[in-house]
């Protein structure tokens, strides 16, 4: 079997149309993927044996990042610097790669509206399982639409600051260790079309469109107005003019 859901030590069946993109992606990819029922939502089994499954803790990230932002001024954050958060300004953004809803979150704990987007199937199957397990009230201001970035740039909300974070490497990138990275690298593989949706992104003439890279990289097309360099990343800020 490809894929195996697994609730209260027994395997669920997978009749249910909550499972079938998922189990259509399975066996056209042939792939062994389980999930396992643990704490409210689904969490991905890691290919690593003994390592902790992998989930979205929507609830618990939002109130870390809450209590960081308590002691520490949201004007320092790079991100936030990034977006265009100034003052009592808290910027509307689409976030066209959602993922792990690293960014997302943060940006929705800077006190932003966050619409976000993904398009693969294991990584919105968590998604959705996380959001339906979370209570937030800052997820009010948080609208999650399992499609793509091509198709939210199209009908999609007018926001002032577009974000963009794909899984597209170049050769001074070093292979990253860590779990989530390894978890996109095998699962979701490398976003071949990234400079399709960024050349489609600036188009949207947006106010800020922010692209996210790893520090050493180049640049994903064109050379930003502006950048934000942090320890291991970096913001590219394309104004619009
Ligand atoms: C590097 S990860 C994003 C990580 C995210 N910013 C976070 O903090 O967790 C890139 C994600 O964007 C998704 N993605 C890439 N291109 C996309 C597209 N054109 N439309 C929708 N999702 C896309 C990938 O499937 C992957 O899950």
């Amino acid at each position: 079997m490809a894929l195996k859901l697994i609730k209260d030590g027994t395997e669920l069946s997978l009749g249910d149309s909550e499972f079938s993109e998922l189990n259509k992606f399975c066996e056209e990819n042939v792939i062994d993927l389980t999930f396992e029922w643990i704490s409210g939502q689904f969490w991905l089994h890691s290919d690593i044996p003994k390592e902790k499954p992998i989930g979205i803790e929507i609830d618990r990230e939002l109130s870390r990042h809450e209590e960081y932002l308590k002691k520490s001024s949201v004007h320092k954050e790079l991100l936030a610097k990034a977006i265009g958060v100034k003052g009592t300004h808290r910027p509307q953004v689409l976030d066209l790669t959602a993922g792990m809803l690293g960014d997302s979150l943060l940006m929705l704990a800077f006190g932003c509206e966050v619409w976000a987007t993904e398009r693969h199937p294991v990584i919105r199957f968590l998604i959705q399982s996380a959001l339906k397990n979370a209570q937030h009230p800052k997820l009010q201001n948080f609208h999650f639409q399992a499609t793509s970035a091509q198709e939210i740039l199209e009908n999609g909300p007018r926001t002032e600051v577009i974000y963009f974070d794909p899984m597209f490497e170049d050769i001074n990138e070093k292979a990253s260790p860590r779990k989530e990275m390894r978890i996109f690298r095998n699962v979701v593989g490398s976003d071949q079309d990234a400079i399709q949706v960024f050349e489609k992104a600036l188009g949207k003439k947006t106010k800020r469109l922010v692209v996210k890279r790893p520090r050493h990289s180049a640049n994903l097309s064109k050379a930003p107005s502006v950048q934000y360099i942090g320890k291991s990343t970096r913001y590219d800020v394309y104004f619009s003019v």
